[in-house]
């Protein structure tokens, strides 16, 4: 499924994303994948989901709330002008400030094709309001009519389930069941997308060779799977520990050094 040689050779910045966006040619992206900051008043210096706090590096770059619309919209139209025609752009999201990402989609004329539900195995345990154990994953495209999406990249037509459903029907609907990781006793970031997760965005809309961008880095997993599946990656990350960790994980050539 080889499409073409990227016009921008892969490279991870230690610089704000907007900064890092301005430096690439017109139309060079043909997946963008990224998870931003929240804008929850997230500190990478909490024990988060009972870790080890020592394990988890600091420096997480978080945005205040009323400055989010704004943000949103600064890195959405750079992304939106890096995009070639007929790419596709998947953003994560918390429910608090989803509609800050939302409206940012529209303004940047971005068009929303699916509303994804990432559920993951466990919440921060409430006991006055529902535990909250999924993120909203938005897939938009710059030009609907030039959208690429390969839905056989991972099950053909024809393959079942264990139970007798189709497996393609399955795993194109669009609610996700997926495993965090947890990277018991390394060092880490303080969140991170699972593998399997940013292998399935991959698979359905990119092609060996395309060029995938992260502009929030985090730990580098955009970055690393896409290099491990044969594309090419551009990534930005204002925490330079981040950025060198990021580094050090793609140098290596192996998800984890
Ligand atoms: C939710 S995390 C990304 C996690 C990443 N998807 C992973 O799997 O490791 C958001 C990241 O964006 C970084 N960040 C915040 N503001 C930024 C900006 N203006 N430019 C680049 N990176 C930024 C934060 O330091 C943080 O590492």
């Amino acid at each position: 499924m080889a499409r073409r040689r990227a016009r921008v050779k892969s490279h991870v910045r230690n610089i704000d994303c907007v900064r890092g966006m301005a430096a690439l040619p017109d139309s060079c992206v043909d997946l963008v994948v990224t998870d931003p900051p929240f804008a929850i008043g997230f500190a990478a210096s909490r024990g988060n989901y009972n870790r080890t706090d020592s394990r988890v590096m600091r420096g997480y770059g978080e945005v205040r709330a009323k400055d989010y619309a704004e943000f949103t919209r600064s890195w959405m139209a750079q992304a939106h002008r890096v995009m070639s025609d007929d790419a596709s752009m998947y953003v994560f999201s918390g429910w608090n400030n989803l509609r800050d990402v939302l409206a940012g989609l529209d303004e940047m004329g971005f068009t929303t094709v699916n509303h994804i539900v990432w559920k993951y195995q466990f919440g921060v345990f409430t006991k006055k309001k529902f535990v909250t154990s999924h993120y909203h994953c938005l897939y938009a495209c710059k030009d609907p009519s030039k959208r690429r999406f390969y839905p056989s990249a991972r099950f053909a037509a024809g393959e079942r389930t264990a139970d007798g459903r189709s497996a393609r029907y399955r795993d194109m609907e669009d609610v996700w069941e997926i495993r965090r990781e947890y990277w018991t006793g390394r060092k880490k970031t303080p969140t991170k997308l699972p593998r399997e997760l940013v292998e399935k965005l991959l698979a359905y809309s990119s092609a060996r060779g395309d060029l995938v961008m992260d502009p929030f880095l985090g730990s580098g997993q955009v970055a690393v799977v896409a290099a491990l599946m044969g594309r090419a990656y551009v990534g930005f990350e204002v925490s330079r520990e981040y950025c060198e960790f990021a580094r050090r994980r793609l140098e290596s050539g192996r998800y984890l050094p």
